[in-house]
């Protein structure tokens, strides 16, 4: 058998644990896949004597030294399962300049500045692969960047956040609230200590800049997103929603758009949305991921899966290795970077959408013609209205009446304007919630 392809990981935490597991459990497997075997050189760690469990590995592969094992000369491809910024760019741009391939599942850095890693890679001539860093186990990135390559992608709708799934799930199924279902999350450790990432929604936007970016030939980075997170859903919206025949979800939505003078766009943004019942992601419940994929010649794509956990993310992982690996024995490389098209990211404002607003009105003559002026103003048909005694009750709160506005499709920027026009108005007394609505509810 030919000669060892021979491995840095960097990072033995969740993940990194079981890739040293599967590596160790199908190496016969592996090797016969890649035509040689696989061969661990080093593992960097922050902290050499943490108790890793029964890790079927030698103690002395351990380092703290990752730059140093980066730049061993037997070392040809690099998996980093750390996280974070700094100093994981410093380390794969070193390993990419120096010509070895690179797996990692670092959604963070790819988001922020994936173009320093694509250009490292051009220059050294290695693989850079990270199907692991969205959407975990789901093999995702692979036929965005592969299969799909002879087609059009219009548009990518996606639940790529786990753990704020698990929460609007929790909510939807036993009518919590936010703060309670972040608490049942949180002890059945699907949130992690400091939930922030999840549940303001940087760990989807960093996702949906990924998935642009692929999808549309574009590098997007995480600042090019717009994001808003879930901690503002309340229990009345989710009661809401269901009344409307619909669900909440914290969506990632990437699609083409075209910009006033025409020319072709993409927008990019993550946010909580009422999406139908019947809609192919409203089932999606737990901690699962879905990504929805529409293409001009394949139609409508679904991919679905964990998108979390060790063991799952390090099948991504071990995917990633197994085709880096049979390409450095082949002397090849794969496809590099395609961001050709070099669209232009259109501003949240322009983004098409329909909202679904609750407010609480006083219920006298002249009001609905007044709240129905301002849809107007802002050029925003309205779709449907519905009205009941404030409250929900049939006795009501006096003179007080619950008004629930569903619009038609309008700029996003048209159906904020309208909203705080709204806020202004003496005849509403509150505008109890204001979701987006997705997926033709
Ligand atoms: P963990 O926090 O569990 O593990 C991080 C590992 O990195 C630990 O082994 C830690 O060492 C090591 N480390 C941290 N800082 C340094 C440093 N300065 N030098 C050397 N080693 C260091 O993270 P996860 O395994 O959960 O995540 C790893 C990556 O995978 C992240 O990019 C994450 O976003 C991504 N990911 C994770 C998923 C998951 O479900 N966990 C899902 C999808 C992607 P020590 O063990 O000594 O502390
Ligand atoms: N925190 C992430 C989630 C982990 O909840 O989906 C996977 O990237």
């Amino acid at each position: 058998m030919t000669s060892p392809v021979r491995l840095a990981l960097l990072g033995c935490g969740t993940v990194g644990q079981e890739v040293v597991r599967l590596l160790h459990e199908q190496s016969a497997d592996l090797a016969a896949r890649i035509g040689a075997p696989l061969e661990i050189a080093g593992i960097a760690v922050r902290r050499i004597g943490r108790d890793r469990g029964d890790l079927p590995v030698d103690p002395t592969l351990f380092t703290t030294d990752p730059l140093g094992l980066i730049k061993r000369d037997d070392v040809d491809v690099v998996i980093e399962v750390v996280g974070g910024i700094e100093p994981a760019r410093t380390w794969l741009v070193e390993a990419l300049r120096a010509g070895k391939s690179v797996v990692t599942a670092n959604k963070a850095l790819l988001a922020e500045d994936g173009a320093a890693l694509h250009d490292a890679a051009a220059e050294g001539g290695g693989d850079l692969y990270y199907e692991a860093s969205v959407a975990g186990a789901i093999p995702l990135l692979r036929p965005l960047r592969e299969s799909l390559h002879g087609d059009r992608i219009t548009r990518v709708t996606g639940i790529v956040n786990g753990t704020t799934n698990f929460i609007l799930s929790a909510m939807d199924a036993t009518g919590a609230g936010f703060a309670e279902a972040l608490e049942e999350a949180t002890e059945l450790g699907y949130a992690e200590a400091d939930p922030t990432a999840d549940v303001e929604g940087f760990d989807a936007a960093a996702k949906a800049a990924i998935l642009a970016s692929l999808a549309f030939h574009t590098r997007v980075a995480a600042a090019d997103v717009h994001r808003e997170g879930i901690t503002e859903v309340t229990a009345a919206d989710v009661a809401s929603a269901r009344a409307m025949g619909c669900t909440i979800k914290l969506l990632c939505i990437a699609a083409r758009g075209a910009d006033a003078a025409g020319r072709e766009t993409v927008g990019v943004r993550v946010h909580p949305a009422m999406i139908p019942l019947t809609h192919p992601l409203a089932s999606v419940g737990d901690a699962f991921n879905a990504v929805f994929v529409e293409a001009d010649a394949a139609g409508q794509l679904m991919f679905y899966g964990r998108g979390a956990g060790g063991a799952p993310t390090a099948s991504a992982v071990l995917g990633d290795v197994v085709a880096v690996s049979r390409n450095r024995l082949a002397g090849v490389r794969a496809a590099s970077e395609s961001a050709y098209a070099d669209l232009a990211v259109r501003p949240m404002g322009e983004a098409l959408t329909r909202y679904h607003i609750s407010l609480d009105v006083a219920d006298r003559p002249g009001v609905l013609e007044a709240v129905a002026g301002v849809f107007a103003r802002h050029d925003v048909s309205i779709a449907t209205v519905r009205q009941g005694p404030a409250g929900g009750g049939p006795a009501g709160r006096g003179d007080d009446a619950d008004l629930v506005i569903v619009t038609h499709v309008a700029p996003d920027a048209a159906l904020a304007a309208t909203v705080r026009e709204l806020r202004g108005l003496d005849i509403v007394r509150s505008v109890a919630s204001v979701l987006r609505v997705e997926g033709g509810a």
